[in-house]
């Protein structure tokens, strides 16, 4: 891609990652592993402020630093803007290509046939409208790849929960009125890779598991893979009452011809495995 193929000693693309500890950021640390990374968490930089000095400029930027707690941004919109926008104007004005990561969450969930890039994005949410000014503030040279309901072998994420509560309990009341594409950080990173590979232009891309299913349908499927005997009470998301309101449908597809992701079962299944491997 753009990085500098004429000059013999700088033949590795040299590549910054923000938000390094966070589940997809470290998926991309592994992935883009043949490049010069530099994987900065919060510690390194808090994207809120602008970059530190760096050791050379970067020929790509991974932006995965952001607020992604979206009960939390209801209380505290202002703090989520600094890091999902200022945040992303800081990375951007690094000057190098820059994949932005945004978010199902900018669609408001009306529709009932998956949403494609050229769909008006109206969020429902104050981290989705955070993630959507995100959107905006990620510049000209960027690629905004929009993907939804991540979950790792790492962090904080439903898998993870299902798997902890489906050990401590008998049952769990999951709720069934949202859909959207549960998807696997491995894959994200790799189609993120492929993406850039593809000499894809710039501009807003749909990355997001193949298949569709409910956080309900997602429970299960943890139980049966995992093997744990807990079953699922469907309920709605009145019941459930989280303090942000979510879009009840939220699949994404690309009309873009955006590198396919493997269905979400296998991402689960890949990401078991990897749990159970240490
Ligand atoms: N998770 C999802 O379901 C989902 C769905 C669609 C899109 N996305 C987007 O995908 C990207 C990656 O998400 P993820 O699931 O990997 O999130 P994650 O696991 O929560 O990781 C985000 C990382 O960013 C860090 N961070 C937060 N504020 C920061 C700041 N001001 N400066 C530097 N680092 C900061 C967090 O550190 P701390 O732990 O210290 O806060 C965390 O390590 C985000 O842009 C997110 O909005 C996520």
């Amino acid at each position: 891609m753009e990085h500098d193929h004429t000059d013999p000693l700088r033949a590795r693309r040299r590549t910054l990652i923000t938000g390094a500890a966070g589940q997809l950021g470290q998926a991309l640390a592994r992935v883009f592993a043949e490049d010069d990374v530099l994987a900065l968490d919060r510690a390194g930089w808090d994207v809120r402020d602008e970059a530190p000095p760096l050791p050379w400029a970067p020929d790509l930027v991974l932006h995965t630093a952001a607020w992604t707690n979206v009960d939390g941004a209801e209380d505290d919109p202002q703090g989520a803007a600094a890091a999902n926008v200022g945040g992303t104007a800081h990375a951007a004005a690094l000057g190098a290509p820059l994949v932005a990561y945004s978010s199902d969450y900018v669609f408001d969930g009306t529709k009932r046939t998956a949403y494609v890039e050229s769909d008006s994005p109206s969020p429902v949410s104050a981290y989705g409208r955070t993630k959507l000014h995100g959107e905006a503030a990620a510049g000209e040279r960027a690629w905004v790849v929009r993907s939804s309901w991540l979950f790792s072998e790492t962090g904080h994420n439903f898998v993870r929960t299902m798997l902890r509560l489906g050990a401590e309990r008998e049952e769990v009341a999951v709720v069934d009125d949202q859909r959207g594409c549960p998807t696997y950080v491995g894959h994200l990173a790799e189609a993120t890779r492929a993406l850039i590979a593809d000499d894809a232009p710039f501009g807003v891309w749909h990355l997001a598991a193949g298949g569709d299913c409910t956080w309900a349908e997602l429970a299960e499927a943890v139980f049966e893979e995992a093997g744990l005997d807990c079953r699922v009470r469907r309920i709605t998301s009145a019941e459930f009452g989280a303090p942000a309101p979510r879009p009840a449908y939220s699949v994404l597809r690309s009309e873009k011809g955006a590198p396919a992701l493997p269905h979400w079962r296998e991402g689960l299944q890949e990401c078991l495995a990897r749990l159970a491997g240490g």
